[in-house]
């Protein structure tokens, strides 16, 4: 079976089995069966590059479901299952004012796979309401709780991209929502404009919702028009006296402060200044509006996509002096 239309960036690989799960039960089952080695899970195929196509059986995992766990006047604890779109599950809390996840509206993939990577955007990352996720131990088929402090999320990682990566499906995530006096999150620049060209002064929710979606959508291509992964690469962290060189030939590098030793640069800025972006060669090219966004125009393999990404980690490093880490899984 072709797996095209499971990984956004559209790669066309082979598995030799596919099993779309619906259930829990049917995910237990199947688990009693088969060895680890013989499986390979996917959920909204929203963060991989597949380079190859798969000798297992391709789990897709397609569990839906939405529950509230408990409320007060000010709080909601809610869960959704793994197969939940996450897009559709961020627009159900906006329509029933819980707040906490405007910010991450439009990214793309499902509610499973959010906390791999501690999905992140516009000031907010997933671990900010995140309560705990529920999990399946692959090689001995039990349900185990992961905790926030469990997954140990940093920026774009967890628990899930180290010590037992690849050793669990997981099946369910809790959040805990706001149902009043919202905390909302205005910080970055592009919403704050976006929220005064509309006139807005005390945003709600959903006007902060609006505004992430148009700013995503001016700047991100939409993986059902363009194959993609969103940001390819993670945005390195530099030293204070490795930044300084770099500032004295670029006056203009943007930045983040992480502490009095550490500086985060954005990747897509180091790219662009090597000339990469809106670059094509055959269907495997930079995005024009976003750098660090990899595109498939159509029927690139996941190999060309993958040593376009490796020209520009060599480029990279040797104009900055910069190792780009990908933040997107290379199958
Ligand atoms: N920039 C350039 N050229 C480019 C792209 C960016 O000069 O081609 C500059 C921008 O002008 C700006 C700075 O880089 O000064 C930052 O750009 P932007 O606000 O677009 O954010 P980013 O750091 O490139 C990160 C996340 C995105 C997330 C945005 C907004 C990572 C790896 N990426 O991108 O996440 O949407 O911030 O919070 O942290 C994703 O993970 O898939 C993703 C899209």
């Amino acid at each position: 079976k072709s797996l095209k239309k499971y990984n956004t960036f559209g790669i066309d690989v082979l598995a030799t089995e596919f099993i779309e799960i619906t259930s829990e039960s049917e995910l237990e089952k199947i688990l009693l069966k088969k060895e680890e080695k013989e499986l390979f899970v996917i959920s909204g195929g929203s963060n991989m590059l597949l380079t190859q196509n798969i000798d297992a059986l391709v789990l897709h995992i397609a569990i839906s479901g939405i529950t509230i766990q408990e409320e007060s006047d000010d709080f909601v604890i809610i869960s959704a299952s793994a197969g939940e779109n996450w897009h559709d599950f961020v627009q159900y809390c906006i329509q029933n004012d819980y707040g906490g996840l405007e910010n991450l509206s439009l990214i793309p993939g499902y509610v499973g796979s959010a906390p791999i990577q501690n999905i992140g955007a516009y000031g907010v990352e997933l671990k900010d309401t995140f309560v705990s996720c529920e999990a399946i131990n692959i090689a001995s088929g039990k349900k185990q709780i992961f905790s926030n402090t469990d997954c140990k999320f940093g920026y774009r990682n967890s628990i899930f991209k180290n010590e037992v990566k690849g050793k669990f499906i997981i099946t369910k995530v809790t959040f805990k929502l706001s149902k009043k006096n919202h905390a909302l999150n205005t910080s970055y620049g592009a919403i704050e404009n976006a929220l005064v060209d509309k006139g807005i002064i005390s945003p709600t929710i959903k006007d902060i919702s609006e505004a992430v979606i148009q700013i995503r959508k001016s700047k991100l291509p939409d993986p059902s028009e363009i194959g993609n992964s969103g940001s390819f690469f993670k945005n390195p962290i530099i030293s204070l006296d490795h930044f300084s060189k770099i500032q004295n030939l670029h006056a203009n590098i943007p930045f983040y402060k992480i502490d009095n030793q550490n500086i985060k640069v954005p990747a897509g800025w180091l790219i662009e200044q090597s000339g990469f972006k809106g670059k094509r060669w055959g269907d495997a090219g930079v995005h024009e509006k976003q750098a660090l966004v990899l595109v498939n125009y159509n029927n690139a393999t996941g190999k060309e996509i993958l040593d376009l990404s490796k020209r520009i980690q060599k480029k990279i490093k040797d104009e900055f002096d910069i190792y780009l880490e990908t933040e997107v899984n290379i199958i």
